[in-house]
């Protein structure tokens, strides 16, 4: 079997490529940079845009990177696969009433970018599944929990606003992964998308609190009156180093986002752990 991966560099699909060589796949993978080779896996460098070399079919073209993008380049689909498997977002429903208008504008993409893909899919006789994790973790480099565990480790303390009690479902890369593989050959997940949240689901600052507590030195949770964090976040913004930490994002940490895992249970098994950082988040 032949796949084609695009975002294989990336949290989820860096879980995915080991995955996919295990069972005997043969991977082809796009990426911006120059990357090595190894038994099973090609890199080519490219992006969506442009890239040479692509195999003129595959058995499953995986997309970990930018919806939008990959919907672009999948118009016209310069390489044939009776099977698409890509990852969008739950931002795509969070996001779509967001105060913020680039948060909403990301929801009205991805959601867009859905569409399309379908439509193409169906138009090219392919079968295509959009999964849409919560918030992962387990790289290491996620811009939630391992950003929080890196502040915390250098300062040896992290604030977040009072009241941050929302209930999260963060979702490991590798089962993220692993559900990229399970829907491949379940008719009952084609043209569908599925919400993956993690198996747990607990309160942001609860969630905090054990990436914290996984740290050397376990780093204090400090909880500061909302507006003295959303001053403190305003600053770290203007100095360029808040993304992420804007008014809509601060006041979500209130709300419940919660999705419900039972589709997926039911079409491909899905089950995915409770939470559990390690040190590096
Ligand atoms: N992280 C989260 O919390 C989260 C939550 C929900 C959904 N998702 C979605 O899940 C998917 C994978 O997420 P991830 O966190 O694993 O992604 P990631 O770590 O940001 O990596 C995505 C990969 O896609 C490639 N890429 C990024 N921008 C690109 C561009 N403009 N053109 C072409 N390639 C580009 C990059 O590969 P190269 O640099 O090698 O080209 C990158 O390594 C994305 O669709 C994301 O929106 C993520």
């Amino acid at each position: 079997m032949r796949a084609l991966v695009f975002g294989g560099s990336g949290q989820i699909g860096a879980a995915l490529l080991p995955r996919l060589r295990d069972s005997g796949w043969e991977v082809v993978a796009v990426s911006r940079e120059a990357r090595g080779d190894a038994p099973g896996l090609r890199w080519l460098r490219g992006d969506l845009a442009r890239c040479e070399g692509l195999p003129a079919a595959v058995d499953a073209i995986f997309s970990c990177g930018p919806l939008d993008h990959f919907a672009r380049w999948y118009q016209d689909p310069p390489v044939q696969a009776p099977r698409v498997v890509a990852f969008g977002s739950t931002s795509v429903s969070v996001k779509q009433d967001s105060a913020d208008r680039d948060e909403r504008d990301l929801a009205a993409r991805l959601a867009g970018a859905e569409q399309a893909l379908f439509a193409t899919a169906a138009a090219h006789g392919a079968q295509a599944t959009v999964l849409r994790p919560t918030l992962v973790y387990g790289a290491g480099r996620d811009q939630t929990i391992a950003r929080m565990a890196r502040f915390a480790a250098r300062r040896g303390w992290l604030p977040i606003p009072s009241g941050a009690t929302g209930l999260r479902q963060p979702v490991h890369v590798d089962d993220l992964a692993a559900a990229a593989m399970a829907v491949l050959d379940v008719p009952a997940t084609q043209g569908r998308a599925y919400a993956l949240p993690g198996g747990e689901t607990l309160p942001f600052r609860t969630m905090v609190a054990r990436t914290l507590a996984a740290l050397p030195g376990k780093p204090r949770l400090v909880e500061l009156p909302s507006p003295v964090f959303a001053m403190l976040a305003a600053g770290a913004r203007l100095a360029g180093r808040g993304t992420g930490l804007g008014r809509s994002a601060i006041a979500r940490l209130r709300e419940d986002l919660v999705f419900d895992a039972g589709p997926a249970r039911a079409d491909f098994d899905y089950a995915p752990r409770a939470f559990q950082p390690r040190r590096e988040g």
